[in-house]
């Protein structure tokens, strides 16, 4: 079988040798780092409270078959794609694609994406460092609910901090990727993600012995079949995406680091199985200390950062328990952002040669000043001139086009282009290395019908045209 020729432009850097760019010690380093990117404030923060507002258990279960039916599927292929090109995003399009043409835009609405995200989910990463911080000096003993809940209100309205915190964040990824893929991204993720297991597993036991366990459990685990709607399968379509980093060509970048002989699958179900295991596991971490303390596990996005403090104000060891689990947070967020800078940096070393530690300071400083207005949207200008054209802040319209609109359209368009515009043959060998030829076909269907048109169901919603058929319907 002849090998498809690589499409490069005129004398661009991608046509370099590949192996300049870095590659990963071992399989385990490219799953540790993956799942570093997939593991973050989506699965501590985020999949806690969605579950919570959404009434647990049919939630749960909803959530589950995305992440097999159409989170695998796109992440395999998303691997392939790196791996088969070696390169990031937008120079992987290229090169598969007969003309370039239409399918790079898919890559550069992935970096632009990644972009977007970058600039917010530092903001929300520097709240987890300076909850740690008051967490280590024991700034929740003896705090009631209103203290804790001013903390948290007080926080997001003070520009001055929220701005030091963003920068110091985004500049703990400059320096993590600028030392590069092994030596920066893979050690760095060698060290934080056993930490972070290590750390979620003891608070996991520890929450079995406390009161709330059983009703935690029941709660995230018994199937109410009442409780499944349209909004809810739809949210959990939404969050498996962000949760597993799809959409945006992370996984592209990731896998470009890949060895052209390990196997795709079963690297990409790994990566998956963390992700899934660390959002289940947290979420059993949290409930049971909800539901001890008596709180409602549907508060919000202000689970984590306000009802859980006012738990660990009140209970036995809860000074060590909270350095664990803002720890956790804090080391969770700084493996996703890394993975979001990276994607961006190395889009500039492939097209334009630029050097890492140039691109990566570059991007790194320019995403911290697009970042400026959501670290102010805790009070003024940003939020009330936002809220009052627009209907939210700047922070909740960054976070609402990227995850609602780019990340969708991304992992549509990257279904869409692995199950039917990759060479077949080419991309079947790419399949096929150390993987079993019965998951081909099995991978293949998901690819090109189920995941797609679920995607794009969820993407009709979205645009409320789903209301208006279902009105229609009537
Ligand atoms: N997956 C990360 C999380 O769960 C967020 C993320 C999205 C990171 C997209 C990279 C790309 O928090």
């Amino acid at each position: 079988m002849a090998v498809p020729p690589m499409h490069s432009g005129p004398k661009r850097a991608d046509s370099s040798q590949p192996s300049s760019r870095g590659t990963w010690g071992s399989k385990l380093g490219f799953i540790l780092a993956a799942a570093g990117s997939a593991v973050g404030l989506g699965n501590v923060w985020r999949f806690p409270y969605v579950t919570g507002s959404n009434g647990g258990g049919a939630f749960v279960m909803v959530y589950l078959l995305c992440i097999v039916l159409v989170g695998l599927p796109i992440i395999v292929a998303e691997v392939l794609i790196g791996r088969a090109t070696q390169r990031s995003p937008v120079a992987a399009f290229r090169a598969l694609s007969r003309r370039g043409g239409p399918w790079m835009l898919v890559g550069w609405l992935g970096v632009a994406a990644g972009f977007v995200i970058l600039s917010f989910y530092t903001v929300v990463s520097g709240w987890s460092v300076y909850y740690a911080y008051r967490a280590f000096f024991g700034g929740f003993t003896n705090l009631g609910a209103s203290e804790i809940n001013h903390m948290f209100d007080a926080l997001v309205a003070d520009h001055t901090r929220n701005l030091g915190l963003h920068a110091l964040f985004m500049a703990a990824c400059i320096g993590i990727v600028i030392s590069g893929v092994r030596s920066g991204i893979e050690r760095w993720s060698r060290i934080l993600m056993p930490a972070l297991f290590l750390m979620l597993i003891s608070l996991a036991i520890y929450g079995c012995f406390l009161p709330g366990w059983r009703k935690a459990f029941d709660f995230m685990f018994a199937f109410r079949f009442s409780q499944l709607n349209a909004s809810a399968i739809l949210e959990a379509m939404g969050q498996a995406f962000f949760s597993l980093s799809l959409g945006m060509g992370a996984m592209i970048t990731y896998g470009s680091y890949l060895s052209k002989e390990t196997g795709v699958l079963g690297a990409a179900t790994s990566v998956v199985a963390l992700d899934t295991f660390v959002a289940l596991l947290s979420s059993l971490v949290i409930f049971p200390v909800i539901f001890s303390f008596g709180m409602a596990p549907s508060s919000g996005p202000g689970l984590v950062f306000k009802s859980l403090p006012l738990a660990f104000a009140q209970m036995p060891g809860g000074y060590v328990v909270a350095i664990c689990f803002f720890s956790l947070l804090v080391f969770a967020a700084l493996t996703s952002a890394v993975s979001l800078l990276e994607v961006v940096s190395s889009t500039f070393i492939d097209l334009y040669g630029w050097s890492r530690q140039k691109a990566t300071l570059f991007t790194g400083c320019v995403a911290f000043a697009f970042g400026i207005p959501s670290a102010l949207s805790g009070k003024g200008f940003f939020l009330t001139w936002f809220k009052s054209h627009l209907s939210m802040s700047y922070f909740d319209l960054m976070d609402n086009l990227a995850s609602n609109w780019m990340l969708p359209l991304g992992g549509l368009a990257t279904a869409v282009f692995a199950g039917w515009f990759f060479r077949a043959d080419h991309r079947d060998r790419e399949f096929l290395v150390a993987t079993k030829s019965t998951f081909r076909l099995p991978w293949l269907y998901l690819v090109r019908f189920l995941a797609p048109i679920a995607v794009f169901v969820v993407l009709l919603n979205y645009t409320g045209i789903l209301a208006k058929i279902q009105h229609l319907m009537r």
